[in-house]
């Protein structure tokens, strides 16, 4: 494989999707071919597990929530994925397998490495060259979902303890794997988040 795998990590409302798209831009003016792309829900199949592993309406059995996660995840590195990393493109993703550890892992309370375990079957054991994880301290993330006007979906309506188990399962996966991690203060101005990814996005170009 050729082309280089970026994903962002991190609680709900941290700023990834914004950080995607500036990566995304940067990238563009250099020539890069550019996959920008998200999980749950990249690919059609993806949708519709998105819409059911978010919005149904009542409880979920949560190993059934893993499997579905997993399941979008398969189909989607399968059929978008590795396909943009062989043609050498540049893939920047939203969440990826570190999102499962951390929200069904440490969130649901299922065991963590079982979890990874059944995302590297999924995809065939791929791992991002890089993933930025966009950290923030537990009140300011609360401040930023009660701001965020669209409806809560199942995750985000979860309660204060689950986010933090979240956010240090978080920490604790970027601390084991220091080489593919850089962390980053979420309440950090946008353009200096921006500058130090392109860093660590450069180096790993060569
Ligand atoms: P996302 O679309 O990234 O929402 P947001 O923009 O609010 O961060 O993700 C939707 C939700 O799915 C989010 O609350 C985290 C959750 N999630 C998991 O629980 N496990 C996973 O493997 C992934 C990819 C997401």
């Amino acid at each position: 494989m050729t082309g280089l795998f970026v994903t962002f990590e991190g609680g709900d409302g941290v700023g990834k999707t914004t950080q995607a798209a500036l990566l995304e831009h940067w990238l563009r003016e250099q020539g890069r071919e550019v996959v920008r792309t998200r999980e749950p829900g990249g690919t059609e199949v993806g949708r519709r597990i998105r819409d059911l592993v978010l919005h149904h309406h009542g409880h979920v059995d949560a190993r059934a929530e893993a499997l579905l996660y997993a399941a979008d995840r398969a189909h989607h590195v399968a059929t978008v994925v590795r396909p943009a990393l062989e043609r050498g493109d540049v893939v920047i993703q939203d969440r990826y397998l570190d999102s499962s550890v951390a929200y069904q892992g440490a969130g649901r309370v299922l065991n963590p490495d079982e979890i990874r375990e059944l995302s590297l079957w999924a995809t065939d054991r791929l791992l991002p060259a890089v993933t930025v994880l966009l950290d923030l301290d537990e009140a300011s993330a609360r401040r930023r979902r009660d701001a965020d006007e669209k409806p809560f979906d199942r995750l985000e309506a979860e309660k204060d303890d689950f986010h933090a188990r979240v956010r240090a399962a978080f920490l604790a996966l970027a601390a084991a794997e220091p080489e593919r991690f850089l962390v980053v203060d979420a309440a950090l101005p946008v353009d200096e988040i921006a500058a130090l990814v392109r860093v660590r996005v450069r180096e790993r170009l060569g």
